[in-house]
């Protein structure tokens, strides 16, 4: 059967499989994390646009049904450029929710936390440009934060003083709504929220990946409608065992991921 693909530099694309696995039960899944380049965030722009098209190719190689970047960062620095260079398979990106806090915030006042390269993006400005031109957003990168969701010792991100100091300058400017704009910081919510305050909204894209995927699929008549109950693979571009120690930390599977060499 062709899977679905969805990539991201380590396990940030979890928050977007979780949802879709549960959408879309029949489908089959390969998940790839691309932890030789992680963090992305860190990355130049044409390191992590190399990155996405060499592993767009052996999506493509591997008559994959759906190609989706469930990172932020790698959509905001390749998406563009991955459509016109690839238009022989649907490409699905990820970027912060921004039009949701617009829609929900009360007093007008939206955080977006997210990495470096995200924050420094053409890409999210535009995006703050359209949807909320007449709302105050403040936006902060952390970082270490996606390291310490990844480290294999689980540090506890509650004590990271980068994320502490941007929450902290966040309620100093009284946001109501605040915008994961990382695939990874969804899987340490808890940990922001208490952080952020309990009165502080959070919100992430996951869901909303999730259910574009299913409507694209749908669209291009491309759904599994059998009952086959659909697999996941996973792969990584470097050490397997420690990818393993993820997935049964963040989806608690047992599971053997495999090196990909690309
Ligand atoms: N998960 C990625 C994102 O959504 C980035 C993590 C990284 O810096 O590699 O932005």
């Amino acid at each position: 059967m062709r899977p679905i693909i969805l990539l991201d530099s380590g396990v940030g694309g979890f928050s977007v499989y979780k949802p879709a696995k549960e959408l879309l039960p029949n489908e089959d899944f390969i998940y790839i994390a691309d932890k030789k380049y992680f963090p992305y965030g860190d990355q130049p722009a044409k390191i992590v646009q190399e990155r996405v098209f060499s592993i767009a190719q052996w999506a493509i190689e591997n008559k994959a049904k759906m190609f989706v970047l469930a990172c932020n960062t790698a959509t905001v620095t390749a998406v563009k450029k991955l459509r016109k260079k690839y238009s022989s398979i649907p490409v699905i990106g990820m970027v912060p929710v921004i039009k949701t806090c617009v829609e929900q915030t009360k007093n007008g006042k939206i955080g977006v936390i997210c990495t470096p390269r995200t924050a420094r993006s053409a890409y999210q400005k535009e995006l703050i440009t359209r949807f909320a031109n007449d709302k105050n957003v403040y936006i902060r990168s952390c970082p270490g934060l996606v390291e310490s969701i990844e480290s294999i010792k689980g540090h506890a991100v509650d004590n990271l003083s980068e994320l502490q100091k941007a929450l902290l300058y966040l309620k100093n400017k009284n946001i109501d709504t605040l915008a994961l704009g990382c695939s990874h910081f969804p899987l340490v919510k808890d940990n922001i929220q208490n952080l952020a305050g309990e009165n502080v909204l959070i919100l992430d894209s996951g869901g909303a990946v999730s259910r574009h995927i299913k409507r694209v699929l749908k669209n291009n008549k491309d759904l599994y409608k059998s009952n086959h109950k659909g697999r996941t693979q996973f792969y990584t571009t470097a050490k397997p065992s420690e990818f393993d120690i993820m997935i049964k930390r963040y989806l608690n599977l047992k599971s053997r991921s495999k090196l990909l060499r690309v």
